[in-house]
C-alpha cells in the first residue's frame, strides 16, 4: 500500500494542500514523480535519495521501483518544497520510520546531506492550514518565524531529515516556536537614507508629496535634469506613516511568496519603496510567469512604486499600470484560473518635460522639435495621466535658494502630520465598518458617503469640470486629493480651499 504524507504550496496568496503519495515496489530501481512536475520538483528523485542515504536510511533504489504522486494531479506543481514530503512518505513507505501525524503538514528543500532549505511562500501556506484541520507544520528553521505569524498552527523549525526522524520516533523532540504578540514592534526605522531637510525650496513639490502620501494618492514630478525630482521621490520613505499589523501582514506574504524573506529578516515592518529601472519587462513589472508570482507593483503594496524617466518605459509596460492603478490589486489570468495580488501602492513618477529637458525652463533653451516633444509626451497616454491625481512642477532652483545655509523642515515634522491625516482616515472608514486604509481607496459609493459639499462647493467644482473637460473618474479623483487636504486641516468638510488645491494639482492635463 502507498504512503500518505501532506504538503501544502503557495498559490496566489493562499496555500494549497498537495497530498504526496509513495509507492515502492519491487522491479527496476526507477524513480518517478507524477503529477505536472516543472524541472524543479523532477529533480527531487536525486536529491532526495542522496538525503535519505546520507542520513544513514536505505535509499529508494534499494527497494525497487518509486512512483510519487502528487495530487490534486491537475495542479501544475513547482519548486523543491516537497523534496522533504517525498523522502518521509519514501521512509514510511520502505517501513523505516513507523507512522506520521495525520494533522502535520511538511515542507522543505533537501540538500543531499540530509540538511533542510529553505522554500518560499512558508506565511502564505501556514495561514491556509488553520481551516483545514491541520495542527502542526514542520518546515526549514529559515522559514519557522515567518510561519509563526500563524497563530493557530503550531510550527516546528526543522533542521536535518534526522533529527525530525527522531520527533516523529518520539527520542528526542523539537519544541515548537512560542507565539510572541509583538512581531510587527519597531515598526518605523530610525534612520532613513534621505531626508527632506536637505532639499532646499520645492515647498510646493514637497507640499504635493505630503498630500500624495497622506491620502494614498499617486504623482508625477516633471522639471528639467537636474531639479532634484529623484531627490525628492528618494526622500518619500522619511515621511510615510509606518505600516499598520494588517498592512505589515500584507506585505510579508507577498514578500515571502517572491522569496525576498528569510530567517534574518522574516517580516516585513517598513513600508516598501520599490524603483525598478526603466528597462523593466512588463511581466516583472506586473506580474505573471506560468506559475503566477507578484511583479514590482505587488512588491510596493502598501508603499511607493516609483517609477523614474517614466516616460523611458516601454508604451506596453505602462499601459499595463492601467488595470491595478484602479482596482488596487492585479490579475492574473492562466489556463488554470485567475490569481489575485494586492497592488495598492502610491504611483510616484518622474520626467522631463522634453527630450533635451529645458522646455519648461526660463533660463535655458530647448532644441527639441515640436514633433519631438509631442512624440515624448505622447508616451504617456490620456488613460494614464488621468490616473494620476498631482502633477507638480519642479522647476530648476536659482542659486540664492541653492546656497542657502538653512535646513528646511525636517521629514520628522512632514510625517507626524502624514500620520495624523492617515488616522483621521482610518477613523472615519473603521466607524462606518469599510475596509479601507486612505481616501485614494474610496469607491464611487464611498465617495458619495464621505466627500459631501456645499453648494459654494458644487459651484467652484462644477466651473472646473467643463472648464478643465474632466472625466467622471477625474472628478472622483479630484474629490478624493481634497478629502485628503481636508483631513490635513483636520477638517470635517471639504471646503472651498481644499478643492482649489486639489483643482490645482490637476491643471497641468488641460488641453
Ligand atoms: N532642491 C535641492 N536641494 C538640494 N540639492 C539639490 C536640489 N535639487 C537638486 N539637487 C542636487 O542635484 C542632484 C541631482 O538631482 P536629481 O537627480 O534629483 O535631479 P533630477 O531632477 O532627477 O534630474 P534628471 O531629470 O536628470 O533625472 C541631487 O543629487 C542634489 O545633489
Ligand atoms: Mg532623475
Amino acid at each position: 500500500m502507498a504512503s500518505k504524507v501532506f504538503s501544502a504550496t503557495p498559490l496566489g496568496m493562499d496555500g494549497k494542500i498537495i497530498e504526496v503519495e509513495v509507492d515502492c515496489h519491487s522491479g527496476n530501481p526507477v524513480f518517478n514523480i507524477v503529477g505536472l512536475p516543472d524541472a524543479a520538483v523532477k529533480e527531487a528523485q536525486d536529491r532526495v535519495s542522496s538525503a535519505i542515504r546520507n542520513s544513514t536510511f536505505k535509499a529508494p533504489h534499494f527497494f525497487g521501483r518509486t512512483t510519487v504522486n502528487l495530487a490534486p494531479a491537475n495542479l501544475k506543481k513547482e519548486g523543491a518544497g516537497f523534496d522533504l514530503p517525498i523522502a518521509l512518505g519514501v521512509l514510511l513507505e520502505t517501513a523505516q520510520i513507523d507512522n506520521i501525524p495525520e494533522n502535520a503538514c511538511f515542507l522543505g528543500e533537501l540538500a543531499l546531506d540530509g540538511r533542510l532549505r529553505s522554500v518560499k511562500g512558508a506565511l502564505p501556506v501556514a495561514l491556509s492550514l488553520k481551516n483545514k484541520n491541520f495542527e502542526e507544520l514542520f518546515l526549514p528553521e529559515e522559514n519557522a518565524e515567518e510561519a509563526n505569524l500563524a497563530k493557530e498552527i503550531k510550527i516546528y523549525p526543522v533542521k536535518t531529515i534526522n533529527q525530525l526522524v527522531d520527533h516523529l520516533a518520539g527520542k528526542e523532540k523539537i519544541e515548537p516556536l512560542a507565539k510572541k504578540e509583538d512581531y510587527f514592534q519597531k515598526l518605523i526605522a530610525p534612520n532613513f537614507a534621505h531626508d527632506f531637510c536637505f532639499i532646499k525650496g520645492q515647498e510646493h513639490v514637497k507640499r504635493a508629496l505630503e498630500i500624495a502620501v497622506s491620502g494614498g494618492h499617486n504623482i508625477l514630478l516633471s522639471g528639467p535634469p537636474g531639479s532634484g525630482k529623484t531627490m525628492l521621490a528618494k526622500s518619500l520613505p522619511s515621511i510615510m506613516p509606518p505600516l499598520s499589523v494588517e498592512e505589515a501582514m500584507e506585505v510579508t506574504k507577498l514578500y515571502s511568496i517572491s522569496g525576498k524573506t528569510n530567517g534574518k529578516t522574516p517580516f516585513i515592518k517598513e513600508r516598501p519603496f520599490r524603483s525598478p529601472h526603466h528597462s523593466a519587462s512588463a511581466v516583472s513589472l506586473v506580474g505573471g510567469g506560468s506559475f503566477p508570482r507578484p511583479g514590482e507593483i505587488s512588491l510596493a503594496n502598501r508603499g511607493v512604486l516609483f517609477l523614474d524617466e517614466f516616460p523611458e518605459f516601454s508604451k506596453e509596460v505602462i499601459e499595463n499600470l492601467r488595470q491595478p492603478l484602479e482596482d488596487g490589486e492585479i490579475s492574473i489570468t492562466r489556463s488554470q484560473g485567475a490569481l489575485n495580488f494586492p497592488a495598492n501602492f502610491i504611483l510616484v513618477a518622474s520626467m522631463n518635460p522634453c527630450p533635451c529637458g529645458n522646455a519648461t525652463d526660463d533660463e535655458k533653451q530647448c532644441i527639441c522639435q515640436p514633433m519631438q516633444i509631442n512624440r515624448y509626451q505622447q508616451k504617456l497616454s490620456g488613460p494614464i495621466l488621468d490616473r494620476i491625481d498631482l502633477h507638480s512642477e519642479v522647476p530648476r532652483l536659482k542659486f540664492e535658494k541653492l546656497s542657502s545655509g538653512t535646513l528646511a523642515e525636517k521629514s520628522e515634522l512632514i510625517r507626524e502630520r502624514v500620520v495624523a491625516a492617515r488616522k483621521i482616515q482610518t477613523g472615519r472608514f473603521s466607524q462606518e465598518k469599510e475596509n479601507l486604509f486612505t481616501n485614494s481607496e474610496m469607491s464611487s459609493r464611498a465617495i458619495r458617503k464621505f466627500c459631501q459639499i456645499g453648494t459654494k462647493e458644487k459651484e467652484l467644482l462644477k466651473n472646473a469640470t467643463t472648464k478643465m473637460n474632466l472625466s467622471p473618474r477625474g472628478y472622483h479623483r479630484l474629490l478624493k486629493v481634497a478629502r485628503t487636504i481636508a483631513d490635513l486641516e483636520n477638517s470635517k468638510n471639504i471646503e472651498v480651499s481644499h478643492l482649489a488645491e486639489a483643482i490645482q494639482y490637476r491643471f497641468k492635463e488641460e488641453k
